[in-house]
C-alpha cells in the first residue's frame, strides 16, 4: 500500500481556467493507482468529475478509450482544450455523474469527486461545487458507490479517491452492499488545504480530527464480481 505523499505526473494538463479544480494531491494519488491497472487500447474508461481532464487524459495516454463527465461547463471546456493541447482524443460530456452516460458500461470507472464536509447543507454552487459535498462529505460519494455496479462490466473496477474525514468504512460498506468487493489500496497524509483550514472550528465541533492539520487521503478499489 502506498503511503508517501503523491506528486504530480510529468505530463499534466496545461490549462486550469478560473473556477476549475487545479489538479493536486488527490488527483496525483488516483493517477498513481490508475497506473497499476491493466489498461489496453480496448479498455473503456469513465472519469466522473473530470475537472481539467487530468485523470481522463492520463488514462488516454495509457491507451484507453475515455469518456469524461463533469457538471461544470467550464470544466468541460477545460477538458476539451487540454485534450487538444495534449494531442489526446477523449469524449467529454456535461452532466450529473452517470446520467451523462445512460445505459453504458465501462471496464474502469475513476473518480475524484467532491468530498469535503461542509456546514452548508445540500448541493454546492459556484467553484465550491468542485469540493463541497454536504454535511458529511458523502453527497457524491454515496451516489457513485450506488451507481458503480450498474456502470461496470463484469470484473470491471472502480477507483475512487477521498478524504478519511468523510468515512472510509462507509465507502467500503456502501460498495459491498452494491455487490462490489472493495479495499483501500493507497493512503497518503497531506496538509489541510485552504477550505479545511477555514472550517477548523466547525470540524472540531463535529469531533473530526484537526490537531495535526493533516488529512488522510485514500484510494478505494472496488471490483464487480
Ligand atoms: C475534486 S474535483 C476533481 C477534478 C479532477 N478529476 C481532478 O482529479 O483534478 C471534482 C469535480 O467534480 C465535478 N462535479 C461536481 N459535482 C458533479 C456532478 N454532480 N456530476 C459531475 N461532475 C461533478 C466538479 O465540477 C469538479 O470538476
Amino acid at each position: 500500500m502506498t503511503v508517501e505523499s503523491p506528486c504530480p505526473p510529468t505530463e499534466s494538463p496545461a490549462w486550469t481556467p478560473p473556477g476549475v479544480y487545479e489538479p493536486q494531491y488527490d488527483t496525483w494519488l488516483l493517477t498513481r493507482a490508475l497506473h497499476r491497472e491493466k489498461v489496453t487500447p480496448g479498455t473503456d474508461v469513465l472519469d466522473l468529475g473530470t475537472g481539467t481532464g487530468a485523470l481522463a487524459l492520463e488514462a488516454a495516454r495509457l491507451g484507453a478509450r475515455v469518456t469524461a463527465v463533469d457538471i461544470s461547463r467550464r470544466a468541460v471546456l477545460a477538458a476539451r482544450v487540454n485534450a487538444l493541447l495534449s494531442g489526446q482524443s477523449i469524449r467529454v460530456r456535461r452532466g450529473d455523474l452517470t446520467s451523462a452516460v445512460p445505459g453504458h458500461r465501462f471496464d474502469l470507472v475513476i473518480s475524484n469527486p467532491p468530498y469535503v464536509p461542509s456546514p452548508r447543507h445540500g448541493t454546492a454552487r459556484g467553484a465550491a461545487r468542485a469540493w463541497d459535498a454536504g454535511w458529511d462529505g458523502r453527497l457524491l460519494l454515496d451516489r457513485i458507490c450506488g451507481a458503480a455496479a450498474t456502470h461496470l462490466r463484469p470484473h470491471g473496477v472502480l477507483l475512487v479517491v477521498h478524504s478519511a474525514l468523510c468515512g472510509v468504512e462507509d465507502t467500503l460498506a456502501r460498495l459491498s452492499e452494491a455487490g462490489l468487493s472493495a479495499a483501500v489500496t493507497d493512503r497518503a497524509l497531506v496538509p489541510f488545504g485552504r477550505v479545511l483550514r477555514s472550517r477548523l472550528a466547525w470540524l472540531r465541533q463535529r469531533g473530526l480530527p484537526t490537531d495535526d492539520m493533516v488529512e488522510e487521503l485514500v484510494v478505494v478499489r472496488a471490483v464487480r464480481a
